[in-house]
């Protein structure tokens, strides 16, 4: 029996047009069969209360975070595995980087991961650490981002780059991009009037992040971003914890 399979075999290996009509199908099928089932699903990204798009002064700092290449010592992404939700809390919901272009998952961990470093620590630590990461812990490696605090923010038309979000999917309105620069300057402003910006952009931290607010500086953006990582989803929700244990029943 093995010699008439091998013999067949032997015939398909041959035949170089018989070979390629076979291994045609055969990749057909397994492609069907990997693609067919995401036209019929309606949505891979289970909606959680909470997320909104960044603030441009978010963004702007998110454009530095990619700028400076923190994501390659640090990643975005809290796996579910016990020790990761003990060390850096709940584990990450896909919803919750679906307005990232990129994301910032990250493939590497010099230092721990950042997806809710958000409220972890004060303003003034992440000054500090920033500028001199081993005064606050003494055996880091990371590398120093002093002039974060002494360069002018500059970050170019936040209009043209809140457009350009949101027609690749993220939900910014007409007014929000319209005010994108005007809320650019508000939100580290302590004199700005924020009511509106707050109400557009639900739970947004509006103050001066830097400890220097005559200027709006690179290092106000990068810690306003710091600030909100992992802090829309409120994973104490009910709604969220419904969320979860449907995940966990999985
Ligand atoms: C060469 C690798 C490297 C780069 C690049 C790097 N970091 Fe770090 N980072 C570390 C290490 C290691 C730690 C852990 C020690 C410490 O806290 O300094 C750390 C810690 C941190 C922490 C504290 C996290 C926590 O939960 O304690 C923050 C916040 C942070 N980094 C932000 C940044 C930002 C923002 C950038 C880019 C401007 C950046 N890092 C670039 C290596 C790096």
């Amino acid at each position: 029996m093995t010699s008439t399979f091998l013999q067949r075999h032997k015939m398909i290996e041959r035949n170089v047009t018989l070979l390629a009509i076979l291994a045609f199908g055969a990749v057909t099928i397994g492609g069907l069969v990997e693609i067919a089932p995401l036209f019929w699903i309606d949505n891979t990204i289970e909606k959680v209360q909470g997320m909104r798009p960044y603030t441009p002064l978010e963004q702007a700092g998110r454009d530095i975070y990619i700028r400076e290449g923190c994501y390659l010592c640090h990643s975005q992404m809290i796996r579910p595995f016990r020790d990761e939700v003990e060390r850096y809390g709940h584990y990450s919901l896909a919803a919750e980087s679906m307005y990232d272009h990129p994301f910032q998952w990250g493939s590497k961990r010099t230092g721990p991961d950042l997806a809710r470093v958000g409220g972890k620590y004060s303003d003034e630590w992440h000054v500090q650490h920033l500028k001199d990461p081993r005064s606050v812990v003494p055996e880091s490696i990371m590398p120093t981002y002093q002039f974060l605090a002494e360069r002018d923010l500059d970050a170019g038309d936040m209009a043209a780059e809140t457009n350009v979000l949101a027609e690749v999917g993220v939900p910014y309105t007409r007014e929000d991009i319209a005010k994108a620069n005007a809320d650019l300057a508000a939100q580290a402003d302590p004199d700005a009037d924020t009511t509106d910006l707050k109400k557009r952009y639900p739970k947004a931290q509006a103050r001066d992040f830097d400890g220097n607010p005559k200027r709006l500086t690179e290092m106000d953006a990068l810690i306003a971003y710091l600030q909100v990582l992992g802090t829309m989803v409120d994973t104490n929700a009910p709604a969220a914890q419904e969320h979860l244990a449907r995940e966990k029943g999985r």
